[in-house]
């Protein structure tokens, strides 16, 4: 039963990053508003288990493992995605690794991986479904970033450029995708309970004392809030809407 006020009856999705945290709920939402779901990322197992969550809430759905820093694997996975389940109607680039650190400290070759993962790759996942969309002149994009890349914060430098850079190419990518009537949106979470807010906790116990104390709200958010949000930008009741980027932050003030 469709509960929902935002229906993707019909829909085909694929969430990056679907195993855990964020992804697992976008995941769970969408079943929830009608949507077969194609979970992709690391962790084959936990990916599984979510897909057997979605079926069980009477949808189809597909779970499949790639390294979103794998661009030959991005395309060959996206093909299967899409033989198995259908043509792509719904993509979530959600899958990330957080990095708090001193920028001065930072290693070169943990930026490489951050940049593959946190950016090119969700560049790459695009490029492989908006292929499809074109065709059908038809589709939703909800790319998420983070505030680490709207507002500037110590420990967060190059996860925030990262995150920065999702940002410029979802205003970008959606003024040239408009032709073809397909939304490109983001997310951009505060601080949300999950595995990875957690390491951060345990890292920089500090510093993330020190960001969590900026919430209006007091307290963190929660993976189910940041998904209503995905949802919604996913749904119908935004196809006006494109180019934007919503904080999901518990008040926290974004200038700008
Ligand atoms: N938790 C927060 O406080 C927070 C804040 C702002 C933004 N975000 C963003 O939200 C998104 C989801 O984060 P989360 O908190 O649910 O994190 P999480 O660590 O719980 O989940 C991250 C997901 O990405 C997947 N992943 C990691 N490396 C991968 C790779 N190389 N290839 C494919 N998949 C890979 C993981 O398997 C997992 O499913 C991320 O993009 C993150 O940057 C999170």
């Amino acid at each position: 039963m469709d509960s929902s006020p935002f229906s993707l009856e019909g829909k085909i999705a694929l969430i990056t990053g679907g195993s855990r945290g964020i992804g697992r709920e976008a995941a769970l939402q969408f079943a929830g508003a009608g949507a077969d779901v194609v979970v992709v990322g690391l962790d084959l197992p936990d990916l599984q288990n979510v897909a057997a969550e979605v079926k069980a809430l009477g949808r189809r759905s597909l779970a499949l493992e790639v390294d979103l820093t794998d661009s030959e694997q991005i395309f060959s996975t996206v093909a299967r995605a899409t033989t198995e389940m259908g043509a792509i109607d719904i993509l979530v680039n959600n899958a990330g690794m957080g990095l708090t650190e001193r920028f001065m400290e930072g290693k070169i070759a943990t930026w490489t991986k951050l940049l593959s993962l946190n950016l090119l790759g969700h560049i790459v996942i695009t490029r492989a479904v908006l292929e499809g969309m074109i065709e059908r002149q038809s589709g939703k994009i909800v790319n998420i970033a983070s505030d680490a890349g709207r507002a500037g914060s110590s420990g967060q430098v190059v996860y925030g450029a990262t995150k920065g850079g999702m940002i410029a190419f979802t205003r970008n990518l959606a003024v040239e995708m408009s032709r073809y009537k397909i939304n490109i949106n983001c997310v951009s979470p505060g601080l949300i309970n999950t595995v990875m807010w957690n390491k951060t906790r345990q890292v920089t116990p500090k510093l993330a004392e020190a960001y969590e104390k900026t919430i209006p709200w007091k307290r963190l958010g929660t993976p189910a809030e940041i998904a209503s949000a995905i949802l919604f930008l996913a749904s119908n009741k935004a196809d006006y809407i494109t180019g934007q980027i919503l904080s999901v932050n518990g008040g926290v003030f974004i200038g700008g």
